[in-house]
């Protein structure tokens, strides 16, 4: 049975006090905080090892790319990826996402060819392909979501058709928190030869992914949400797609052999990892994926799943507040209003007693404009969260009302 509340002790920036208050952050959602064990690796990296990568032949060069390329291993371990040559290297979710849109979509879309969104997905999930449909004559749709912010099946089954040539989802929704059933949606776009994109930001960091098992085309997410640094993160994409996707940026170390006037490209990972990688970033990674599998996924999955139902409980205590999506078996956010309070009052005045949570569109306008919203208030939980993370909260809720009601 894992202590999470001692874990709490790994974590140095949650034992500030702010405005004299314990910080109680429920902000996970936007960025997590680091354990020692990262902010460790991360000066290690830099005190101990540090040197660029796949071009020297010097003791700290070789050093630093075996640090560099056991992460890759630690990664497909992660996700049970079949090889650590389909890990590619990224800045983020959102460089991944642009990777795939740029590499895939420029190379196979064609005009009148459908990619399938949903209205719930993040930003990082709706411009790329908006970029690459301009391009390429391709056109957008986006599945709306069940009344509860439930996925709709037969709603996404309705807008799948042999022109739908890309879907690509979120795999938990970082507004309503619902958990996109992504095996059963891989299965409907192979039916008819669409590949499926999986954004997997406030996924992987909430449960055991298996991306063999999903059969998804690409999963991606960033480092920072899963307690490593922020400046890498991970596209995970099928041997046999990456093999025939042309690169994305062009530079060193993407290349096979250079003349003046053309080149020829590296195999994956590496054609698609142009420059100097944010290097120490990525042993940063590497050790917060040892740090989250020393603990369990399945055990973070099930204590945050607890914190969910106990916040949502709780929340439901406070007058005039109303939850946006509420699925079944929803996870790591929850999203709510309070009558006329706007969402950044509320998110100022909590601050005030030390709560720390997301207010706005959370980078989801069109989820918002579909709900009749501006914004939402939102807190997410990391695995150092308890329930009294949610009794203050509650608590510094009560006291907005009263502040409101006066
Ligand atoms: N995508 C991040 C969030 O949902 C920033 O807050």
């Amino acid at each position: 049975m894992v202590d999470f509340a001692a874990l709490r002790d790994d974590f140095p920036i949650l034992k500030q006090e702010v405005n004299g208050k314990p910080l109680c952050y429920l902000d996970s959602a936007a960025s997590s905080q680091k354990p020692q064990m990262v902010l460790d690796a991360l000066t290690k990296a830099y005190a101990e090892t540090y040197a660029n990568v796949h071009r020297g032949l010097h003791h700290l060069s070789e050093a630093s790319t075996d640090a560099y390329e056991a992460v890759r291993q630690k990664v497909a371990g992660l996700i049970n990826a079949s090889s650590s040559d389909e890990v590619i290297f990224t800045s983020g979710a959102t460089m991944s996402l642009n990777l795939i849109a740029h590499c895939w979509g420029g190379a196979n879309l064609q005009e009148g060819d459908e990619i399938l969104i949903s209205i719930a997905d993040h930003h990082a999930n709706i411009i790329p392909w908006q970029m690459i449909a301009q391009r390429t004559g391709a056109k957008i749709i986006a599945c709306p979501m069940g009344a509860d912010g439930d996925f709709d099946k037969k709603a996404l089954a309705d807008l799948i058709s042999d022109k739908t040539k890309i879907i690509s989802l979120p795999h938990v929704s970082n507004v309503l928190g619902t958990v996109f059933p992504v095996k059963e949606i891989a299965k409907m776009a192979h039916e008819v030869g669409a590949i499926f994109v999986v954004d997997g930001c406030q996924g992987v960091v909430h449960m055991p992914v298996d991306v063999q098992d999903i059969d998804c085309d690409f999963y991606v997410f960033s480092g920072h949400k899963l307690y490593g640094p922020s400046g890498i993160g991970v596209c995970w994409g099928k041997a046999e797609i990456l093999a025939d996707m042309p690169p994305f940026l062009g530079g060193g170390d993407m290349i096979d052999d250079v003349e003046i006037t053309h080149a020829t490209y590296a195999e994956p990972p590496a054609r698609f990892e142009a420059g100097t990688p944010p290097i120490a970033e990525c042993i940063g990674l590497g050790a917060a994926i040892d740090y989250v599998q020393q603990i369990g996924m399945a055990e973070i999955h099930a204590h945050e799943q607890d914190l969910i139902r106990y916040g949502m409980q709780r929340l439901s205590e406070v007058e005039g507040l109303t939850f946006i999506g509420t699925a079944a078996g929803k996870s790591g956010v929850i999203s709510f209003t309070l009558d006329d309070v706007h969402p950044h009052d509320i998110s100022t005045l909590i601050d005030h007693d030390g709560v720390a949570i997301r207010a706005g569109h959370h980078c989801a306008q069109p989820l918002m404009k579909s709900l009749g919203l501006s914004s939402t208030a939102r807190a997410s939980v990391g695995l150092y969260n308890t329930p009294a993370d949610f009794d203050v909260l509650v608590e510094a809720l009560h006291k907005v009302n009263r502040i409101f009601k006066a």
